[in-house]
Formats: structure tokens, sequence, C-alpha cells
């Protein structure tokens, strides 16, 4: 199993920017929970951070045939990419959105997410423990997605 994290815009700034809002841990803090709970479980994590869109749109497409699901905070783009909302669909991966904070809490223009329809899930005001829920999630997610398809091919073979 591969869950690749993908982290947006100024998320290389945690522990520094707005604290009060976003905590005080880093981001590699943050991953290096993510990836503790991934060896304790025998997952395959991957981690990635850019400021910039495309970046973040390549990183998605990368993640076709490669990735089992995609863990995916991107910041600030969540309220203005069109473009990453499109790359989720074009991959068709299991995809969980994290935020920090509670954007639905917060101004009036982050209450738009135009990337959470492309998500199965979207986690929401947990601060950083928000992560370990999507790994949490993510992991049950692919699961049942592997077992379905298990049964499938069952029956058919039945057929
Ligand atoms: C955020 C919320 C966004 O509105 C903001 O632009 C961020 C972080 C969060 O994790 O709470 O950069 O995605």
């Amino acid at each position: 199993m591969k869950i690749a994290v993908i982290q947006g815009p100024n998320l290389n700034m945690l522990g520094i920017r707005e604290q009060h809002i976003y905590g005080a841990m880093k981001l590699e803090q943050i991953h290096q929970q993510m990836r503790e709970f991934a060896e304790a479980n025998k997952i395959e994590v991957e981690f990635f951070q850019s400021n910039l869109e495309g970046e973040i749109v390549d990183r998605i497409q990368e993640c076709y045939g490669d990735a089992d699901g995609i863990i995916i905070n991107p910041a600030a783009y969540s309220h203005t990419s069109i473009a990453i909302r499109d790359a989720l669909v074009a991959v068709s991966l299991p995809a969980i959105e994290v935020h920090i904070s509670n954007i639905h809490r917060r101004e009036e223009f982050r209450q738009r997410d135009l990337v959470a329809p492309a998500c199965a899930s979207s986690i929401t005001g947990f601060g950083p423990f928000g992560y370990h829920l999507a790994m949490l999630g993510m992991t049950q997610m692919i699961t049942d997605i592997a077992n379905a398809k298990k049964a499938q091919e069952q029956q058919q073979q039945q057929q």
C-alpha cells in the first residue's frame, strides 16, 4: 500500500506562521509522526510540499499508476484551484483533504472549497492530528477498495 502526502503553499512555514491558528508543530514533525505510523503498519508513504500550483498538479499526476491514495492539504489553493481539483479527478485515486484549521469557522473566502468535491473525505479543524486521522481513514479506504475488487473478481470467476 502506497500513500502520497501532498502539502500546498506556506505549509513549509508551519511552526512559524500564525501559531494561534496552525499550532507550533513544524511540517517535518507532522511528517515524522506519519512516517512512524506508516512504518508500524507496513505502509509506504511519500511526502511532497510545494508553493506552486503547477508542481502540485504534476505531483498528483505522478501518483497515477503509482500510489493507492492521496492525502492532500492544498492550503490556499483549496479556495481557488480548479487545476488541482481536475488533477485529482483525472487520476481517480481515493483522496482525503486535510485542513489544520476549521475553514468553515474562518473568513468567508475560505468557506468555498473547490478541491473538496474531488476528495472522498475532508478532515478540518483537528490541528496536526488531522493528518493522523487521514492516515487511518486512507488505510481503511484503500483496504476496503482492495477487498471489494477481490470480491468482484471472485464473483466473476464463479460465473
Ligand atoms: C489551511 C487552510 C487554508 O485556508 C489556508 O490558506 C492554509 C492552511 C489549513 O490547513 O487549515 O494555508 O489549508
